[in-house]
């Protein structure tokens, strides 16, 4: 099946009231594990390549796997995404490369660590959004700066994110402002700022309301009830997982992610898109710890690669289960990109920042 785009996917989420979740790719294991998940639940797919995944793998290599997964399965449709492009040229070349979307992260300057003034953040997502809209891919914007408000600090790792203090006012997303902010730039989607942060050590407890702001989900829902928001920071970091990692060598504090039922409040006021990445990480590396200590002797990379392929499988399945995504891929044809950019040329698709609910 062809590839499609973030909006029309999201668009048929909104409309049938689910969310989709979109798992980061690196290798070929991780393309195989979500794909038999997605094509064992009949769901559409949003498989996610950040900059530091293309740099890992190489542009060549990402797209021809995609090719192959397209190959393997017909049936499903799959919207490849460029996570937090930085600046134009990230965001460009992903397109060049067979992205039917890209997200422009304007909440960060080009070095992706500094927050950026909002008229910056404008600026540049909209000069993306006008270009990709002509070539009919998708734009998915960033406002507010993701980060703990437990700590007040963003999240650097891997090199992606804020460096330093945050205040309050930068770690949630203000409501008004996105109304402003998605009118000027045309985005098809916005990540807010809700007090998740990426990587596996969000909380330090269960979440409850004073760290976890569904309530600005639901303030900017109700301000825009046609946009798609977008969950960025959102694996549960499952208790059972961290338990099986410690269990085979791992050391990993206990730590708090964001609880499944959290994620469906959100996808019940406009959470179309839910970002997973670390739970992805930790189903694999768990079961290659496994491997590990149960046969010292093993070295075939197969015997490691196997059982996590079967775990990440098991984690996206669940994950599909659980926000409606299942039984979904066999409603969609996807449009094409040159019918996709006729669409937004021409005023053809509802838009997100008005008032009325999508027909
Ligand atoms: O954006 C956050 C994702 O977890 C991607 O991480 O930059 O290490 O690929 P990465
Ligand atoms: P996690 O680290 O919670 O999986 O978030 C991933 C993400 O937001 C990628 O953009
Ligand atoms: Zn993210």
């Amino acid at each position: 099946m062809a590839r499609i785009t973030l909006r029309q996917l999201l668009d048929h989420a909104a409309e049938r009231d689910y969310g989709v979740p979109a798992f980061n790719i690196n290798n070929m294991e991780q393309v195989l594990g979500i794909m038999a998940a997605a094509a064992a639940t009949d769901s559409p797919v949003i498989l996610q390549a950040s900059r530091g995944a293309r740099s890992y793998a190489g542009d060549i290599m990402l797209s021809k796997m995609i090719d192959a997964a397209e190959a393997m399965y017909p049936s499903i449709p799959i919207c490849l995404h460029q996570d937090h492009g930085n600046d134009e040229r990230t965001c460009l070349s992903a397109i060049q490369n067979g992205y039917t979307s890209v997200m422009m992260d304007g909440s960060l300057k080009a070095d992706a660590k500094t927050p950026a003034p909002y008229e910056v953040n404008v600026a540049i997502t909209a000069k993306v959004t006008e270009l990709a809209h002509l070539v009919g891919v998708s734009v998915e914007g960033e406002l507010g700066v993701l980060g703990s408000l437990e700590t007040g600090t963003g999240e650097a790792e891997d090199g992606h994110g804020a460096e330093g203090k945050l205040s309050h006012d930068q770690l949630l997303t203000d409501p008004d402002q996105a109304v402003d902010f998605v009118r000027a730039t045309g985005v098809d989607a916005l990540a807010v700022a809700m007090g998740t942060s990426h990587g596996a050590y969000k909380f330090s407890r269960k979440p409850d309301g004073a760290i976890l702001a569904l309530h600005v989900v639901r303030a900017i829902h109700e301000k825009m009830p046609n946009l798609h928001l977008v969950m960025h920071g959102s694996s549960s970091v499952p208790q059972d997982l961290q338990e099986e990692f410690n269990k085979y060598g791992g050391e990993m504090p206990q730590t708090w992610g964001v609880p499944i039922e959290e994620i469906l409040v959100g996808i019940r006021h406009g959470v179309r898109k839910v970002n997973i990445d670390t739970d992805c990480r930790l189903a694999m590396a768990a079961a290659i710890r496994k491997v590990g200590a149960q046969n010292k002797g093993e070295f075939d990379p197969r015997q490691f690669l196997k059982p996590a392929i079967a775990a990440l499988k098991a984690l996206c399945k669940a994950r599909f289960e659980a926000f409606g995504t299942a039984g979904n891929a066999s409603r969609l044809t996807p449009t094409p990109l040159p019918a996709m950019a006729k669409l937004y040329a021409n005023g053809g698709l509802s838009p997100v920042f008005s008032h009325a609910k999508a027909a």
